[in-house]
């Protein structure tokens, strides 16, 4: 098996660390390992406890070596917490050269204005990704190289987080022994393994519904138009039945897993969960269609906040490909329903749609597509959009690092 240009894609989330490993033959990714191990040192998708984090990635990257039978050393790492902000951005610059043409360096030049937008001190910029080129007053131009020019503006999408949560995701993932080859805003990362360029270009809203975040990453015309990431989760829904059940969030968990439903008005009167068949000590029957209350209590938060991000982005009720859910939550029966009706939007459960090789039927598994879509953001990346570790100690230069990196997988 080859063991070099070996990608790792990391993720790493609320309740879970995923990784996959994998190169890339003939432009198709080929996973030749897919692991995960339990978190218990994130908060909402933010890192609360470093030495738990540690101890997780270092857990799942010893079972990636193991079954890769090679030392891994850099990966790809997803970021996520609702300390991310996004919001679009402008650039302008003269053209450089004096018959004109546009150059790579004038587009590196105008992303590099788009750049310079007021955050908060404590926040710095992840992502600048181009929605749109406009050259001397002429937009909807996608790949301006090579035209001519006087003046050069570009439409961009700008996403980024707290300082202190990329650097703390940072240092857990040098402790565990990796370098970090990027930084990627996880939903956008997702997109890439469950999207379609079709999907993307006539309008869809990606939901990674996680168990402490539910992140967002909407699409139209091939491009991003808003991301947000909502402090809220699936884990949620079972801090709710634990409450509304007066049982133990192991019972609650399994409850929501086995028996719990959105679909209200499925569940039949007479229908009853035993508590005793997860919990001997407990011999309480509960009507189904309260627990599926209790679910639709909370789905109905979320899909709110869903609904005023779309509204933010002018999109409410206006994306044609509808929703593509992804996230542990994504499995959380009637969900799909519940999201069609309420959002009234088209909605399905995502799956990788891209041609991948190696362990193919494994990584059909929501708890690895963020670490898949990792993989593919290596192969497919640009150097539009890239990392600014300005104020990121201890890690170097990563933007040059991360470039040199991606040479090698470049056409
Ligand atoms: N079959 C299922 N039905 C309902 N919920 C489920 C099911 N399987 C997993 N979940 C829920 O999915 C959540 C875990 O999802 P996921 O692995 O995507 O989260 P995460 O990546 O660790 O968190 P985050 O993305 O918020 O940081 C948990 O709350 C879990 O209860
Ligand atoms: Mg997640």
């Amino acid at each position: 098996m080859p063991k070099d240009n070996l990608i790792v894609g990391l993720d790493v989330g609320t309740t879970k660390v995923s990784i996959c490993v994998g190169n890339f033959q003939e432009g198709i990714a080929n996973i030749i390992a897919a692991c995960h191990k339990p978190n218990s040192g994130m908060r909402k998708g933010t890192v609360a406890d470093i030495e738990e984090t540690v101890s997780a990635i270092s857990a799942a990257l010893d079972d990636a070596e193991r079954t890769t039978g090679t030392s891994l050393s850099r990966a790809v790492v997803g970021i996520s917490g609702s300390h991310i902000v996004s919001t679009d951005s402008k650039g302008v610059i003269a053209v450089s050269r004096a018959d004109g043409e546009i150059t790579q360096s004038d587009v590196e030049r105008v992303l590099e204005a788009a750049r310079a937008i007021a955050l908060p001190t404590n926040q710095e910029i992840i992502h600048v990704i181009p929605k749109n080129y406009i050259i001397d007053g002429q937009g909807g131009i996608k790949e301006p190289v090579g035209m001519s020019g006087i003046r050069l503006e570009v439409e961009a999408h700008v996403i980024g987080g707290t300082t202190s949560a990329i650097k703390n995701l940072s240092k857990c993932v040098f402790q565990a022994g990796l370098e970090i080859a990027d930084i990627v805003f996880s939903p956008l990362a997702t997109s890439k393994a469950l999207l379609s360029k079709k999907q993307k270009e006539i309008g869809v809203l990606l939901v990674d519904f996680g168990a402490g975040t539910t992140s967002l990453a909407a699409y139209e015309e091939g491009e991003v138009i808003g991301a947000a990431v909502l402090p809220v989760g699936c884990m949620h829904i079972t801090n709710d039945i634990a409450i509304g059940l007066r049982t133990s969030l192991e019972t609650a968990e399994k409850i929501k897993i086995k028996e719990a439903t959105a679909a209200v008005n499925k569940v039949g009167e007479k229908e009853v969960v035993n508590l005793n068949d997860y919990d001997p000590a407990d011999d309480q029957k509960i009507p189904k269609k309260y627990l599926a209350q209790i679910v639709e209590a909370r789905l109905d938060e979320i899909f709110n906040m869903i609904r005023e991000k779309l509204r933010l982005w002018n999109k409410e009720g206006m994306l044609p490909a509808g929703i593509v859910f992804t996230g542990g939550g994504s499995k959380l029966n009637g969900l799909v329903d519940a999201a069609k009706e309420k959002l009234r939007l088209p909605a399905q459960v995502g799956s990788p749609f891209l041609e991948i090789s190696g362990m193919v039927d494994k990584i059909d598994n929501p708890i690895y597509a963020t670490s898949v879509g990792l993989l593919l953001w290596a192969m497919q990346q640009k150097t539009t959009s890239f990392t600014n570790t300005a104020g990121l100690k201890n890690i170097g230069n990563i933007l040059d690092r991360t470039k040199n990196f991606f040479k090698q997988f470049l056409p």
